[in-house]
């Protein structure tokens, strides 16, 4: 596909907050290489400045925080550069989430895959009434493969993670804020960024040391690295079989797909 836009993520410092915005808004902010690229530019970058104290990541376009992986870039890829391409994305989002500094996902619009995955990796996700959070990952044949499978049952608990999961159901603003995945009641659109600038200022002014013990001390659990390279492989495997191949070519064509028999 012809990258129609060049400046994939863009980067503003606003006092001692960081601001991320995936921009890429004509494909609703598909996460592909090079996003995972400037991505971990910008946290380098963040690691080593002490006059950023919080980070926010959010989508640009008011669409979509993001619509997951870009479909454009998976198709075609053959089963070992797919697990090479879901490894990347994994510890990119492992580095946010242990970045020592605390990000807030602001979701208005679509979270959908990769994109839910994502914020899934923040320290905090606040949304606006227009968020949606799925993993559509099975009606295409693929399996959540940025940390879906692992994350969201260790947060809302395995009953409604595989609900999201196996269904595809997506959880509006207020069902997420009921299952624990927003950790705020939604607010307006258009306050979105003003609700989520004021908590990265509140939490900007108090000791980041406390800050990083703190996400460090909530984190430190259980196996999450192993799950996830689990994860990778199961997720590559998904993408090169038969129903990935069709799921996404009906994603394209705009109709329901066609799965052959387990
Ligand atoms: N990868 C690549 N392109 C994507 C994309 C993705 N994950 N999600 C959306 N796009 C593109 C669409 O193909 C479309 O491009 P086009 O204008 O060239 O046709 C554009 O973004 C707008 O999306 P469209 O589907 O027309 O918008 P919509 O309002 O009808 O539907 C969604 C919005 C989010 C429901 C729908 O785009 C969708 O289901 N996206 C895929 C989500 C997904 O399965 N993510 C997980 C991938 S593993």
């Amino acid at each position: 596909m012809v990258e129609r836009d060049e400046n994939v993520l863009i980067a503003e410092q606003r006092e001692r907050v960081r601001y991320l915005t995936l921009n890429r808004p004509d494909v609703l902010n598909a996460l592909n290489s090079k996003v995972f690229t400037a991505l971990e530019t910008e946290l380098a970058r963040i690691e080593a400045d002490p006059g950023t104290r919080v980070v926010v990541v959010t989508g640009s376009g008011g669409r979509a925080f993001s619509a997951g992986a870009d479909l454009d870039e998976l198709t075609g890829l053959d089963p070992v550069d797919t697990r090479k391409l879901l490894g990347r994305g994994q510890r990119v989002f492992r580095a946010l989430e242990r970045l020592g500094k605390p990000v807030i996902a602001a979701v208005n619009g679509y979270a959908l895959g990769g994109g839910f995955e994502l914020a899934l990796a923040c320290s905090l996700i606040v949304g606006s009434e227009g968020a949606k959070f799925g993993l559509p990952e099975a009606g295409l044949g693929l399996i959540p493969g940025y940390g879906g499978t692992q994350r969201l049952p260790r947060l809302i608990g395995k009953q409604a993670a595989l609900r999201l999961m196996l269904s595809g159901q997506r959880a509006d603003a207020t069902s997420a804020y009921e299952l624990g995945i927003l950790s705020q009641p939604p607010v307006s659109d258009d306050e979105l960024l003003d609700t989520v600038g004021q908590l990265a200022g509140e939490i900007s002014g108090r000791s980041p040391r406390a800050a990083a013990l703190i996400l460090e001390a909530v984190s430190s659990s259980d196996g999450l690295d192993a799950g996830l390279a689990h994860e990778t492989t199961l997720a590559a495997l998904a993408a090169a079989s038969g129903d990935a191949a069709e799921g996404i070519r009906a994603f394209r064509e705009k109709r329901t797909p066609s799965f052959g028999a387990g």
